[in-house]
C-alpha cells in the first residue's frame, strides 16, 4: 500500500537527507547556462496561471511521458555527467522519479497550490543568491510564512494542498531549484517525517 501520508497539521520541513550538490560546480554551470530555456506551460490547470521560469530537464525516467506533463522544458540527461549527485538523489528523495526539472523563476510567483488533489512536493535548492528565504506559504491571516532550511540540507517537502505558496524574486538574485515529479513513497516519507521533524523542530511550518 503506497496510501497518502503528511504529518498532520505540519504544511512544510526540510528532509533530514544528506545535501544535494552537483559533483562538478563548473560543469554544471556551462551546462545550464547553455541549455536551459523557457519553461513553458502547454495547458491550463485549476490554477489558471503560466510559470515564469528558465530552466532545464535533466532527467526523464523510464515513466515520464509528455502527454502527461503540462510544461515543457528543454532536456539534457545529466544522470551520467554527475553520478554521485544522481546516486545521493535516487537513494534518498523518497519518490520513484520521472522527471528531474531545473528552474530558475524570473518573476514573483503569486501565491497558489500545483495541484488540485493532495500531492506532496519536494523541492531541493541547489544555488541561492538571496540571502533570506524566498519561498514562502501563506497563513490564514493572509501572511507570508517563509521556509528556512538548515545547513545541513538543502531539500525540503511541502503538502500541496493544505496552504498556497509563492516565491519572492528579489532584483539581481537569481535561485536554482530541483522539482522532483513522479510516484511519492509514502513509506519512506513517513520514516524520514519522524526523524526530520524531531531534529528539524525549529524549522517546520506548521498549518495556519
Ligand atoms: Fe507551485
Amino acid at each position: 500500500m503506497n496510501e497518502f501520508y503528511f504529518p498532520s497539521g505540519v504544511q512544510s520541513f526540510p528532509l533530514d537527507i544528506p545535501k544535494i550538490a552537483v559533483d562538478d560546480v563548473d560543469l554544471w554551470r556551462s551546462i545550464y547556462t547553455e541549455k536551459k530555456g523557457p519553461i513553458e506551460k502547454t495547458a491550463i490547470n485549476h490554477n489558471g496561471f503560466s510559470g515564469a521560469w528558465v530552466g532545464l530537464d535533466i532527467y526523464h525516467g523510464p515513466n515520464y511521458s509528455t502527454s502527461k506533463d503540462i510544461y515543457t522544458a528543454n532536456y539534457y540527461d545529466c544522470s551520467k555527467i554527475f553520478p554521485n549527485m544522481f546516486k545521493t538523489i535516487f537513494e534518498n528523495i523518497p519518490m520513484d522519479i520521472n522527471c528531474i526539472r531545473v528552474a530558475t523563476s524570473i518573476k514573483p510567483f503569486i501565491p497558489h497550490t500545483d495541484f488540485s488533489i493532495p500531492v506532496v512536493s519536494l523541492r531541493t535548492i541547489l544555488h541561492e543568491q538571496n540571502e533570506v528565504p524566498t519561498f514562502f506559504y501563506v497563513n490564514n491571516k493572509g501572511e507570508k510564512i517563509y521556509q528556512t532550511l538548515p545547513h545541513s540540507t538543502n531539500t525540503w517537502i511541502y503538502n500541496d494542498s493544505t496552504m498556497l505558496h509563492g516565491s519572492d524574486k528579489l532584483p539581481n538574485k537569481s535561485k536554482v531549484l530541483f522539482m522532483y515529479y513522479g510516484v511519492p513513497n509514502f513509506k519512506k516519507i513517513r520514516e524520514l517525517a519522524d526523524k526530520s521533524v524531531v531534529r528539524y523542530k525549529q524549522y517546520i511550518v506548521p498549518v495556519i
